[in-house]
């Protein structure tokens, strides 16, 4: 049996290469690209637009990586497969069959293709013969529980020659709440010929090892935890290998952040990714001493320098709390104990 893998999991407006590569780092065994608009991507003749251009850089250091297709009609969808093949840059196709957006759904992509399995199958043949890249599959169990669907599509994508398969155990009516079906998962991981990579719910890193466990995966791919968290990668590596986990302190908290936010101005408009940074800085921060302060300095600035600036005071001023931790004896003498 192969080595099991832990990926990050593709999310819009999220797993950007800068937010990608900071996973790499931390261990991730692979990454998808944000979805990718194959209407938009097949049609677009002269140049692309500057989100697409941002959604589709890949920077050094990032490991394995598929750009993620959505869409519904064949040969768009297989023309935008040649297209990112043209491109030289991407490790595998990804097929997005399990966004439950009420706008995309509403126009026949992502998980309504689990409602329409004609069609679906016709899309993965497009975007097959239209790349000699590996093709995967992000799909749902099916549309609700009446119709799952997911078990024929996996056996299809095994006869298509697909390279693996990312199963989120929800259907599409459940959204992103509720458990996901951890029997139904292990059924059809059991069953498939190809790889497939369990999806939905993985909180820290023992999750995942639970989950990869009970569903009988290939790998565990990992959306919401890896933004809050994303050294998860490195606590999964670490309680593989018998290794204690540890609590990410502000320092290395503040370096991620400092890290993101100076590759993703590398990516775009400064004054954009400063902004788009606030996310993540109220993702990694909150549960430190200051925490509050510094979030609101934070999304105060729109520069890099503001930015690093406004961590940096953030550290100095835990040393100097620290300082007077690391110092007891000294309370008393200089007349601490009273502050
Ligand atoms: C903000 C957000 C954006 C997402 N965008 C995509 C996407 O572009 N393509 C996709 O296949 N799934 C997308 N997803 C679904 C995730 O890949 C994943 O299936 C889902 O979040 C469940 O996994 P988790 O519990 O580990 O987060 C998105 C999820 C979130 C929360």
């Amino acid at each position: 049996m192969r080595d099991p893998k832990f990926v990050l999991a593709p999310m819009d407006g999220m797993t950007r290469a800068s937010f990608r590569l900071i996973c790499f780092q931390y261990g991730a065994d692979g990454a998808t690209t944000e979805m990718i608009q194959s209407l938009a991507l097949g049609r677009a003749k002269r140049r692309l637009s500057d989100t697409f251009r941002e959604t589709m850089v890949r920077l050094p250091g990032e490991g394995d990586l598929a750009a993620q297709l959505i869409g519904s009609v064949p040969a768009m969808m297989g023309e935008s497969a040649r297209r990112l093949t043209a491109m030289n840059r991407f490790d595998a196709i990804d097929i997005n069959m399990g966004c439950p957006a009420r706008k995309v759904v509403g126009s026949g992509n992502g998980s309504a293709l689990l409602k329409d399995p004609d069609r679906a199958v016709a899309v993965m043949r497009a975007v097959r013969e239209a790349t000699d890249l590996p093709v995967r599959l992000k799909l749902r169990l099916g549309w609700d529980g009446e119709h799952i669907t997911a078990p024929a599509l996996v056996a299809e994508a095994g006869r298509l020659g697909f390279d693996s398969v990312t199963l989120h155990g929800r259907t599409r009516m459940q959204m992103y709440k509720g458990a996901v079906d951890v029997d139904a998962m292990r059924a059809i991981c059991t069953a498939s010929a190809i790889p497939v990579y369990a999806n939905g719910g993985v909180t820290e890193a023992a999750d995942a090892l639970t989950f990869l466990e009970a569903t009988g995966a290939a790998g565990v791919s990992i959306g919401r935890a890896a933004l809050k968290r994303p050294w998860i990668f490195d606590d999964i590596r670490r309680l593989r290998a018998g290794q204690p986990l540890y609590e990410r302190d502000a320092s290395e908290r503040v370096a991620v952040l400092e890290r993101l936010a100076t590759l993703a101005c590398g990516l775009r408009p400064e004054i954009v990714a400063i902004c788009e940074m606030r996310k993540f800085s109220s993702w990694l921060l909150p549960g430190l001493t200051g925490a509050g302060e510094v979030l609101r300095s934070l999304n105060a600035v729109t520069t890099l320098n503001g930015y690093r600036a406004a961590l940096d005071r953030f550290l100095d001023g835990l040393a100097r709390s620290h300082d007077t931790d690391y110092h007891p004896e000294l309370a008393g003498t200089v007349g601490l104990d009273t502050v």
